[in-house]
């Protein structure tokens, strides 16, 4: 028996939507079914030594399968909402041109499943699978991807527009470019700054272009993007470190935030970037600035940074007795009040939804049960944190738990959990962990404390 520890449940006003996120990579399976082309993360996991266990997506949580019992597990919990992402390849297997009605057919039922279910879901565009076709053709730094994105829009929005009210359109545009294109460590693996920021124009230009088409395709749409956001905070108060951190938060938010928000490009970081910037046509900023419904923001953590050994660099730096998750990231509850109480002190915002928030934990299955002490209190942490920011009148309307379920973690494979619900990745059997039934009574809890 878990014991509440805090009254935070009460502090979330009605309507407010409660969901868990997957991505369609990461949970899936079923590779090459149904006439799916393949992606950059078949091709990257393909490759020796890029995921560390050497594992791939090919059959991950087989939810392509499955979803009918993912599904009833979402029901069990009383989600208001479900955040899955669309695989581009299933619909445009080259990319672009021949449409795969087998893969528009897939995302119909399990969107018609959701809302029999009385799930909302939150359907995003783009959780990283490009078709490998388009990788081909150069990918995100190149501008082409643009219009072949619209394309892809378009089609799945003249399907699911009817039904599918709230879309993003792009999740964590810094992961994209920077690990896809920048450091080499996500697909398609390649390591060229130059390459990274081409990428990183393109995938907004893309959220821009995206934004018109819904709102054409779609008129009822409800139109966001997800950042992936990470407060810097100076290792001292030094003019070094407070500028160290400064330079960390223009690369890692405000390049994302302030074009999204209507601001361009920080003038200090085009300063810095100013020798390997790509091009950037009359207009593009406008369309990146397309009026947005929500703005989704992912947290996992902070960074705390000092200046680093050379001019202009910088170093993240270990934080000395704190606490970390699997990842090896910090938990830091207080840096998502703080973040958010920011983002409302500086910026004009839409509605603001916490699209992924979680935390990887080394589970074991003990006699048929998961105990996860420790993502509960991560999870608890960061929803008074959370409440917190929503007393302060930050307008955050709902919050997704990244995730539903155990998953493909990318380049680390399977060997980090982040789960409500452990995935045997032998049998693909599912079994809530204590968190499960956790956040099922906190879900309980915030509704009967409205009336
Ligand atoms: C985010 C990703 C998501 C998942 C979590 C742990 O960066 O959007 O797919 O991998 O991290």
């Amino acid at each position: 028996m878990e014991h509440s520890t805090t009254r935070a449940f009460d502090l979330f006003p009605e309507g407010f939507v409660w969901g868990a996120a997957t991505a369609a990579y990461q949970v899936e399976g079923a590779a090459r079914e149904d006439g799916r082309g393949e992606s950059i993360w078949d091709r990257y996991s393909a490759g020796a030594g890029n995921v560390v266990d050497g594992s791939s997506g090919i059959v991950a949580c087989d939810s392509y399968h499955r979803y009918g019992e993912d599904t009833r597990l979402m029901r069990g919990l009383g989600l208001d909402a479900f955040r899955l992402s669309i695989a581009w390849p299933r619909i445009l297997p080259d990319g672009t041109g021949r449409v795969n009605q087998a893969g528009l057919d897939h995302y119909d039922r399990v969107v018609d499943e959701l809302l029999a279910s009385g799930i909302d879901p939150y359907v995003t565009l783009y959780h990283w699978d490009l078709p490998q076709a388009l990788e081909d053709r150069g990918g995100w730094p190149v501008r082409d991807t643009v219009e072949a994105f619209a394309e892809y829009t378009e089609v799945v929005a003249a399907r699911l527009g009817d039904r599918v009210r709230n879309w993003i359109t792009q999740n964590e545009p810094w992961v994209v470019s920077w690990l896809g294109y920048g450091l080499g460590v996500h697909a398609p693996g390649r390591a060229d700054e130059r390459a990274a920021l081409a990428a990183a124009h393109h995938v907004l230009l893309a959220h821009g272009r995206a934004a018109e088409v819904l709102r054409r395709e779609a008129p009822t749409a409800r139109v966001g993007v997800t950042i992936d956001l990470v407060p810097m905070y100076p290792l001292t108060y030094s003019d070094a470190d407070v500028d160290a951190a400064r330079r960390s938060d223009g690369s890692r938010n405000r390049w994302f935030l302030d074009p999204v928000l209507g601001r361009g490009y920080p003038s200090d970081m085009l300063e810095q970037y100013a020798s390997i910037l790509p091009a950037i046509e009359d207009g593009d900023l406008e369309t990146i600035a397309a009026p947005l419904d929500f703005l989704g923001v992912n947290y996992y953590t902070r960074n705390v940074v000092s200046a680093g050994a050379e001019a202009a660099t910088t170093s993240v730096v270990e934080t000395a007795g704190a606490e970390h998750t699997d990842m090896g990231w910090e938990v830091y509850p207080d840096g998502l009040t703080d973040l958010l109480a920011r983002l409302h002190r500086e910026y004009e915002l839409p509605d603001l939804y916490i699209t992924e928030n979680g935390a990887a934990f080394a589970d074991d299955r003990r006699n048929g049960n998961v105990p996860d002490p420790q993502r509960i209190s991560y999870l608890e942490r960061h929803l008074v944190a959370l409440g917190a920011a929503i007393a302060e009148g930050v307008p955050v309307r709902g919050y997704f738990l990244w995730s539903l379920l155990d998953n493909f973690e990318w380049a680390l494979g399977y060997t980090k959990r982040f789960g409500i619900v452990y995935v045997d990745f032998d049998s693909l059997e599912r079994v809530p962990k204590a968190s499960y039934a956790w956040y099922r009574n906190f879900i309980a809890a915030t509704r009967s404390a409205r009336v």
